[in-house]
C-alpha cells in the first residue's frame, strides 16, 4: 500500500497523471460523479485549515463518496491521551483513506507505519505539504503550459512554509528549474533543502534581499505569508511579518505572462492592488484526481511500500 507524505513519493510520470486526471475532470465532470461510490474519506485535522479540509470534502462529495472526521483535535480523543498511531488503526476500520494534518513534523509519516489504509498528509507543521504543491504543480501547467526551464521566486517564509519546501521538492525534478530565495535572514530556506534537493539535483538557485531586482526574470513568483504560529518569539515575528508585500507597482517590472501563486491564507504580503480576483477551483479538481486515482486501484497506485493563485488579474485556490 502507498501512502502521500511528501511530493518525492510519487513519480514525475505519477504526477503528470494525476494532472492529467485532473484536467480530464475539469473537462468531463459528469464522467467522474460516482466513480467513488461507497467510499469513504477520514479527514483528521489536528491542526486548523479551510482550504485543504473543505476542498478533500468537496472533491470526495464531488466522485460520490462519503466523508467523516474531525476538524479539531480539540474534540478527538487525543485530549484523553490517545496516540495517532492508535487512532489511525481504528479509523482505518471507518474509512477507506485518511487524509491528515498535523502541527508536528512526521505525524502522517508515523501514522503510515501503523494504518490500514492509505495515508494522504495534509501537511506537517514546517515539513511538508504535498497536495498544495501538486495543486500548484496544475496551476502552473495550466497558466504556463510547462513545468520545465522556470525561473521560480519563492518570498516570505521559506523557514517554516511547508508548502514551499514540497514545491522545491518537486520542481527539483524538472530540467532547466531555476529558484531566486526572497526571504528575511532568520526565515531563510534550511540548509537542508538548499543541500539534499538543490545541490544534489543540480539546481540552480540564489538568494536575494529585495523583490524589485528578480521581477523581470520571474516565470512565478510563489508569496507565502509569514506562520506567526510557529515562532516563540511574537517580537521577532512582529519585526520581520511585513518584510516583503507585493503590490500593483512592483508587479510593473514583472514579465507579462509571470504568475503569482500562494498558497493561502493570506495577511499582508500581498495588497488588494494587485488582485482583481477570479477564483477557479483548482484544488478540488486536483484533489477529486488523486482520490479517484488511489481509490479507483489503477495499476500505478498498487506498488510497496496537496490557492490562491493571482496572475494579475486571476485567483485560483
Ligand atoms: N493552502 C492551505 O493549506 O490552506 P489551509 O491551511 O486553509 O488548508
Amino acid at each position: 500500500m502507498r501512502h502521500l507524505i511528501d511530493t518525492t513519493d510519487i513519480s514525475v510520470a505519477e504526477v503528470d497523471h494525476i494532472i492529467n486526471t485532473a484536467l480530464d475532470i475539469i473537462a468531463n465532470r459528469e464522467k467522474y460523479r460516482e466513480v467513488c461510490k461507497g467510499k469513504k474519506l477520514a479527514t483528521l485535522f489536528y491542526e486548523p485549515s479551510t482550504r485543504t479540509r473543505l476542498s478533500f470534502t468537496s472533491a470526495m462529495m464531488e466522485l460520490g463518496g462519503n466523508v467523516l472526521g474531525f476538524s479539531d483535535a480539540a474534540s478527538s480523543s487525543v485530549t484523553k491521551g490517545e496516540t495517532v498511531a492508535d487512532t489511525v488503526r481504528v479509523i482505518g476500520c471507518f474509512a477507506d483513506i485518511i487524509a491528515m494534518r498535523h502541527s508536528k513534523e512526521g505525524a502522517p509519516l508515523v501514522a503510515s507505519h501503523y494504518s490500514e489504509v492509505p495515508i494522504i498528509n495534509a501537511g506537517d507543521g514546517s515539513h511538508a505539504h504535498p497536495t498544495q504543491t501538486l495543486t500548484d504543480l496544475l496551476t502552473i501547467t495550466r497558466e504556463l503550459g510547462h513545468l520545465d526551464n522556470l525561473t521560480i521566486g519563492f518570498c516570505g517564509d521559506l523557514l517554516y512554509g511547508r508548502t514551499v519546501h514540497s514545491l522545491i521538492k518537486a520542481l527539483s525534478r524538472y530540467e532547466g528549474t531555476k529558484i531566486v530565495l526572497i526571504a528575511p535572514d532568520s526565515l531563510r530556506l534550511p540548509d537542508y533543502i538548499k543541500h539534499d534537493i538543490c545541490d544534489k539535483n543540480g539546481i540552480e538557485y540564489r538568494e536575494v534581499s529585495t523583490l524589485e531586482e528578480v521581477m523581470g526574470e520571474l516565470d512565478i513568483l510563489y508569496m507565502t505569508r509569514v506562520q506567526q504560529e510557529r515562532f516563540t518569539d511574537l517580537d521577532e515575528y512582529e519585526r520581520v511579518k511585513d518584510c516583503f508585500v507585493l503590490d500593483a507597482a512592483k508587479m510593473r517590472g514583472a514579465k507579462e505572462r509571470m504568475a503569482v501563486l500562494h498558497p493561502l491564507p493570506r495577511v499582508n504580503e500581498i495588497a488588494i492592488d494587485v488582485d482583481r480576483t477570479h477564483v477557479q477551483p483548482t484544488s478540488v479538481r486536483w484533489r477529486m484526481a488523486s482520490l479517484y486515482v488511489w481509490l479507483s486501484s489503477i495499476p500505478f497506485w498498487s506498488g510497496p511500500r496537496s490557492r490562491l493563485r493571482l496572475r494579475r488579474h486571476l485567483v485560483s485556490i
